[in-house]
């Protein structure tokens, strides 16, 4: 292979600090040199004008295989994930059969080096069947690959079980990822419960089933030393007490998904289910939480929580819908202008979010412009106008509230192991 060199943009490393004018070569897939007035014997790519990143890492999607490839696999969700500028996604197990041994998770790594065009870090289940009853084989899943466990879609309600799920999780060396709804009070619930829900004669999800499970996590976080991380945090609560544990020493993490940041409740047109997730859209007033938050450093991580659902599944009646869009495509536009373009935080923060910040939660070797390290690397243009068009969509699916949307920067390209898996044309 005759190597890559990104030539003249502006290179974001937040590991190391830089941010400057600079080229990067890769050779036999890692990185070789980052530094000025680089040469060599290598294709040129010019990124005059363009931000050149470390790979994007997704540490929150669902590929849908196996189970569920009516909806998306492997193949085309990586595809929609290169798309966005990620060059890795960790993919959550609730499939079927969920990833909850290590079978399962072989299954995963092996269809993904055949058919993924970037990486992918499997997350295996913290129960068996993400039931909440018995706890997952989470040690023969971490030889087989798994980054990280999660019941996600589900929370586990039971603190014992938790309890129990924290101490062996942390033996194994594995961040428990929570998705915390309690659903004794989300029962039912098919949006945040409010004067809109009220309004619309929805039954809401109030802020507290998610608040309920922080708050107990964060007492067993405590209690046992184990290290964890809560998914598509929503509430202004929940960030409240996420902060505080941090601040007090706790090796807890969270994550924001672009809707949470973007999107506020009323913002639905009345009954689209595009809008329908868990979860759901909040307040305003969570909404700027969220951003706050992630200005003030309380987030590690932004994360899509890609949920693909078949046409035929979404278009019934609201109610009836499952909850989920989704985001990989879009997630880079949608953080640069809510984060960015409004001046709440500069660049290198923002790529911090998308690279190191989940690397370092998973422990990941990646998300970093070192020599020696991954040739994965985002190349994006803050400013370049484009339109989303479904129809161009690498995804199986098409549940997403951004159809048509015209986005003020996003990716131009995307490259894995020095190899240009996507490309903007
Ligand atoms: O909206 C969601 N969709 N939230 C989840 O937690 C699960 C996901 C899915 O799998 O569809
Ligand atoms: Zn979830």
């Amino acid at each position: 292979m005759p190597g890559l060199l990104i030539k003249h943009g502006r290179v974001i490393d937040p590991a190391s600090g830089r941010d400057e004018r600079a080229d990067v070569l890769i050779r036999d897939g890692l990185i070789e040199a980052v530094g000025q007035g680089l040469d060599g014997s290598a294709e040129v790519f010019d990124a005059r004008g363009l931000v050149v990143a470390p790979g994007f890492i997704d540490m929150h999607v669902h590929l849908r295989e196996p189970g569920f490839e009516h909806a998306e696999t492997i193949e085309t969700g990586c595809r929609a994930a290169a798309a966005g500028g990620f060059t890795s996604v960790c993919p959550m197990p609730n499939t079927s059969p969920v990833n909850d041994n290590p079978t399962v998770t072989s299954y995963i790594v092996e269809r993904a080096s055949r058919h993924a065009v970037v990486n992918v870090f499997p997350i295996g289940a913290i129960t068996k069947d993400s039931a909440g009853e018995t706890l997952a084989e989470m040690g023969s899943m971490k030889r087989a690959g798994v980054a990280a466990v999660s019941d996600d879609g589900r929370p586990v309600m039971n603190a014992r079980v938790m309890r129990r799920a924290l101490e062996t999780a942390k033996a194994f060396g594995l961040p428990v990822i929570q998705h915390c709804e309690d659903l004794n009070l989300s029962a039912g619930g098919d949006m945040h419960e409010g004067v809109e829900s009220t309004r619309l004669g929805l039954r809401g999800i109030p802020s507290s089933s998610e608040e309920v499970i922080v708050a107990r996590d964060l007492l067993l976080a405590e209690y046992t030393g184990a290290q964890y991380h809560v998914a598509h945090i929503s509430t202004r609560r929940s960030i409240e007490m996420v902060a505080q544990a941090r601040s007090r020493g706790l090796a807890v993490t969270c994550e924001v998904t672009p809707h949470h940041m973007s999107l506020a409740d009323e913002d639905m047109p009345p009954y689209d289910s595009n809008y329908k997730m868990r979860p759901p859209l909040r307040s305003r007033g969570d909404v700027a939480a969220v951003v706050d938050a992630i200005a003030a450093g309380v987030v590690d991580a932004i994360a899509t929580d890609h949920a693909p659902h078949a046409g035929s599944e979404k278009m019934q009646e609201y109610e009836r819908c499952p909850f989920g869009i989704i985001g990989l495509e879009t997630a880079l536009g949608v953080a640069l202008q809510v984060l960015y373009h409004s001046g709440r935080i500069p660049l290198t923060r923002l790529v911090e979010l998308f690279t190191v910040g989940p690397a370092r939660i998973l422990k990941l070797d990646r998300g970093r412009l070192a020599p020696g390290a991954a040739g994965d690397v985002t190349v994006f243009d803050p400013d370049l106008e484009w339109t989303y068009d479904l129809d161009k969509s690498f995804s199986k699916s098409r549940n997403t509230p951004w159809e048509g949307t015209a986005f003020r920067g996003g990716p131009v390209a995307t490259i894995v192991d020095g190899v240009v898996v996507w490309r903007r044309d």
